[in-house]
């Protein structure tokens, strides 16, 4: 290895698999394919495209991420188990750099609850697994989960196996973001002290954020010798999710002094990758998110903006532009043309077909009709609405009318289109919403329970788009649903519709038997 690639840290992404993992957080096919291109403009080096044995749908998903990717690693995961090694292995291997990923748990508990395995045992499942995998891929990446509450004997014993079995790649784990930055990077020194083979492959950190250390213990596993982060878009993933790619990124491009090592990363299309995760996800920034939040720039004291107009390096550690973030205050409005408009999109990092624009400008001109001035915030709102690929319409909207205020109870008569078919309803409710929610149950009804219902207004004023988030699980299933209008229980309305397509999608998909390990 020269001394560039000994310092290049290579950026394995997970959204699709461990970030799509977090309830709620479910992908059609269309939109994983449209963040595995960004992924792969952005120069992503490895995409974990799913999890193929877990359902047709991710089976699906790797093998058409993996056959459209052009530069990219195409990644899928697969537990110590033979059927699952070669399904993987069939979703991969029409990509052009196809890899294995197996894992299996290797921490007391794991062993003793999860695989009920001895460590004896553990080894040996080990070298069987990786030696399989390795019959099919050269690129071959196993992990040890809950490598960080393994014991470090043991932790040591492992990672030999599956070096000598063939893992080129060997990802260590923090399963439960149990870790904290010393400890990360000693476990790392303490496996290249004691595994002189391990120079000769690439050692990877995978990090949960439970205790907030994930990007902390990421970099300090860097400076330990790891040359492969796994991590999300906005730190998607279960519970409290996963190293955010983008606070890696920035924090080795910003802190070089301190980080000598390069990525492959185009920075500037982390804003559009943020906003695209953001809706396909339903998971909404949290403002104040580091990087990517829509304050991360934002300066409202006094002092602060005295000083941003003196120099703007008295308060930014790195620019707006860098992220991808651009001075687009123009602000558009009810006589702005299509050109405006056009151009306004692509300065947010996104592009739209002919008939997207068209469809979109409509929608622009109906807006802009009820308000006067559109800003980026909005245009933003209603481009989330815009669904870019895979679209269910089997319920639509097509008219409501509510009676509220302070006589009880609130009515809404609704007009609902169900596969092809008009429906007028109905229904008292405490509250409009509620009224509005139970004629859509009477016109589509089911047991799906709400777990999540969520109002925040897009700007300021009275006149600003409210975007709703309504969240139903149904049978362990989770779906996410949003919309955006200026008028609040119409955004309700859109968004419980638009969470029952989703769940009509999923109630579609078949998922096989889980197989044991
Ligand atoms: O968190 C974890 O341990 C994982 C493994 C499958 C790598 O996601
Ligand atoms: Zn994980």
């Amino acid at each position: 290895m020269s001394k560039n690639e000994k310092d290049k840290v290579l950026i394995f992404d997970t959204t699709l698999r461990d970030g799509e993992q977090s309830p709620g957080a479910t992908m059609s096919l269309a939109q994983k394919i449209e963040i595995a291109t960004l992924l792969d403009e952005m120069g992503v080096d490895i995409i974990e495209a799913g999890f193929p044995i877990a359902s047709e749908g991710d089976f699906e998903a790797v093998t058409q991420v993996g056959k459209i990717i052009k530069s990219a690693k195409v990644c899928g995961l697969a537990r110590a188990s033979k059927l699952d090694i070669e399904r993987c292995w069939r979703a991969v291997e029409n990509s052009k750099n196809p890899r294995i990923h197996t894992f299996i748990g290797t921490s007391p508990l794991h062993r003793e609850f999860q695989v009920k395995l001895s460590k004896d045992e553990v080894l040996d499942k080990v070298f069987d697994t990786v030696s399989f995998a390795k019959s099919f891929c050269d690129d071959v990446q196993w992990s040890p989960m809950d490598a960080t509450r393994t014991e470090s004997e043991f932790l040591v014993e492992v990672v030999k196996i599956a070096i000598q079995a063939g893992a080129s790649t060997i990802n260590i784990p923090d399963t439960v973001g149990y870790t904290a930055p010393k400890e990360s990077a000693h476990i790392i020194k303490n496996l290249f002290c004691k595994i002189p083979e391990l120079k000769d492959v690439i050692v990877s950190t995978h990090c949960h954020n439970d205790l907030g250390m994930a990007t902390a213990n990421s970099l300090a596993a860097v400076e330990a010798g790891a040359r492969q982060v796994e991590c999300t878009i906005n730190g998607l993933g279960e519970r409290a999710g996963n190293t955010a790619l983008e606070e890696i990124v920035m924090a080795l491009k910003v802190r070089k002094d301190i980080l000598p090592y390069e990525t492959n990363m185009i920075t500037n299309k982390l804003i559009q990758a943020s906003r695209l995760v953001s809706k396909v996800s339903g998971f909404p920034v949290q403002f104040n998110k580091a990087v990517v939040g829509k304050n991360a720039f934002a300066h409202e004291s006094g002092i602060h903006q005295d000083g941003m107009l003196k120099h703007s390096g008295t308060f930014e550690i790195m620019k707006p532009e860098d992220i991808g973030l651009t001075e687009t205050n123009l602000v558009l409005g009810k006589h702005s043309g299509r050109a405006a408009l056009r151009k306004k999109i692509n300065d947010l990092g996104y592009s739209l077909g002919d008939n997207q624009l068209q469809d979109f400008f409509y929608r622009f001109k109906s807006l802009a009709d009820k308000k006067k001035e559109i800003y980026d915030d909005d245009l933003l709102a209603l481009l989330s609405d815009t669904s870019m690929g895979e679209k269910n319409d089997f319920l639509k909207l097509i008219d409501l009318n509510v009676k509220c205020g302070t006589q009880s109870p609130q009515t809404a008569k609704a007009t609902i289109m169900m596969d092809s078919k008009e429906y007028t309803v109905e229904s008292i409710g405490d509250g409009p919403v509620d009224a509005v929610f139970n004629s859509i149950k009477k016109v589509f009804p089911h047991t799906a329970k709400l777990q999540h219902f969520q109002i925040h207004a897009v700007t300021e004023g009275t006149d600003a788009q409210a975007t709703v988030s309504v969240r139903l699980e149904e049978s362990g299933k989770i779906v996410t649903g949003q919309s955006s209008d200026t008028d609040t229980v119409v955004a309700s309305a859109k968004a419980y519709i638009n969470s029952l397509n989703k769940l009509i999608l999923r109630r579609q998909k078949k998922v096989p038997k889980a197989i044991a390990n």
